[in-house]
């Protein structure tokens, strides 16, 4: 690939697209936003985006808007299981389908490669081995199939000139000026700021892979940046085993940065997703990409930056903003603003 890109990013108003798309800029390449905008004014500290931001639905996408990028990073998605799980047909239509739909358009439209944000979700129950990219996927939301479903269909695309890759991410953690609360660190952090306790959603058993919002990141530069050899219709989960961890690990390390106790929430029941992660693949492949951050450096951040900007959950919770959108009656029920 040339050293210069210009890469699209979808999804880039979004929790990992605020954090990446300056990151790309930084390494040198063009980018241009597209994004519905469903969190817009969902800001934590400053956010000063400086390139084209598109507003549209990836489900719209035409060839011609595709014309002259050499990538696509497509972040764009219903990004959890709550929502996931609220209507499961529209999780299909944008996670799946509408990531086809688009592939096909860039396709069409001669976009060279096409980096499709996949999840470490879609092992679900996985048990006590360290899964790799060869393992059996077994998710246990509509959100974890629609990510197998999509890298399925956008697989079937790939050929001598259209390269997609399936980067099979860690549940993220960390500060991003379109934050999210409703993932395990930053949720955790949000509940000890905010009520003085650390209230565990779920017995705090089920291990996780975690991996910084800006880590990720880099993995999507590497993979940009990476011979198309070693890409070309792969999967790489991204991530890095020492932040592979019981929830209630986590926890007790936010319990720790506060001083506030572990508590159960209200209802709190196991948790069906439960898989350990083996990055080695990633680690082998990809030299360019080395995660940085660890999990208690992280949560030093968020307790730093909480402290600066004050956290108000239901902002940075996605399911919340969603329904507020169709409470109000501005999305419809496929999410498509009315
Ligand atoms: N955050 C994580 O822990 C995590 C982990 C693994 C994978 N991922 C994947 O990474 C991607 C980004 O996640 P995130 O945490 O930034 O999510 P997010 O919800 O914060 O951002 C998603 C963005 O996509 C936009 N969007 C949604 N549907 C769209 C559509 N049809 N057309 C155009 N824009 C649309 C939203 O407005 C939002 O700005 C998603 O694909 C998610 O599934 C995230």
């Amino acid at each position: 690939m040339s050293s210069t890109m210009r890469v699209l990013v979808t999804g880039d108003r979004g929790y990992v697209g605020a954090v990446l798309a300056p990151l790309l800029q930084e390494a040198g390449h063009e980018v241009v936003g597209l994004d519905t905008g469903w969190y817009d004014g969902c800001d934590f500290g400053p956010y000063r985006p400086e390139y084209e931001q598109r507003t549209g639905d990836i489900r719209d996408a035409t060839a011609e808007s595709l014309h002259g990028f050499d990538a696509i990073v497509h972040l764009a998605a219903i990004s959890n299981d709550p929502i996931g799980h609220l209507n499961p047909e529209t999780t299909y239509s944008v996670n799946a389908f509408g990531a086809a739909h688009l592939a096909e358009a860039a396709r069409t439209a001669g976009v060279g490669r096409f980096l499709f944000s996949s999840s470490c979700s879609l092992y679900g129950a996985a048990g006590d081995e360290a899964v790799t990219e060869e393992s059996a996927t077994n998710p246990v939301t509509p959100y974890g199939e629609s990510k197998i479903l999509a890298e399925q269909l956008i697989g079937k695309l790939a050929d001598e000139s259209f390269s997609p890759a399936y980067l099979r991410n860690a549940t993220a953690y960390g500060a991003s000026p379109r934050l999210r609360t409703d993932i395990v660190v930053n949720n955790l952090c949000a509940s000890a700021a905010n009520a003085g306790e650390v209230r565990l959603a779920s017995d705090g058993t089920p291990w996780r892979p975690l991996v910084h919002v800006e880590d990720i990141s880099r993995a999507f530069l590497a993979v940009l940046e990476a011979g198309r050899d070693t890409i070309h219709d792969q999967a790489f989960n991204i991530g890095r085993d020492e932040d592979v961890m019981q929830v209630r690990t986590v926890a007790q390390a936010v319990a720790a940065r506060y001083d506030a106790p572990v508590t159960l929430a209200a209802g709190a029941g196991s948790d069906a997703r439960d898989y350990r992660v083996s990055f080695a693949k990633a680690t082998r492949e990809l030299p360019a990409f080395r995660p940085v951050w660890t999990v208690p450096i992280g949560i030093d951040e968020m307790a730093e930056q909480i402290d600066a900007y004050g956290v108000d959950e239901d902002r940075f919770t996605r399911l919340r903003q969603i329904q507020c959108h169709t409470d109000a009656g501005r999305l419809d029920d496929l999410l498509r603003w009315r």
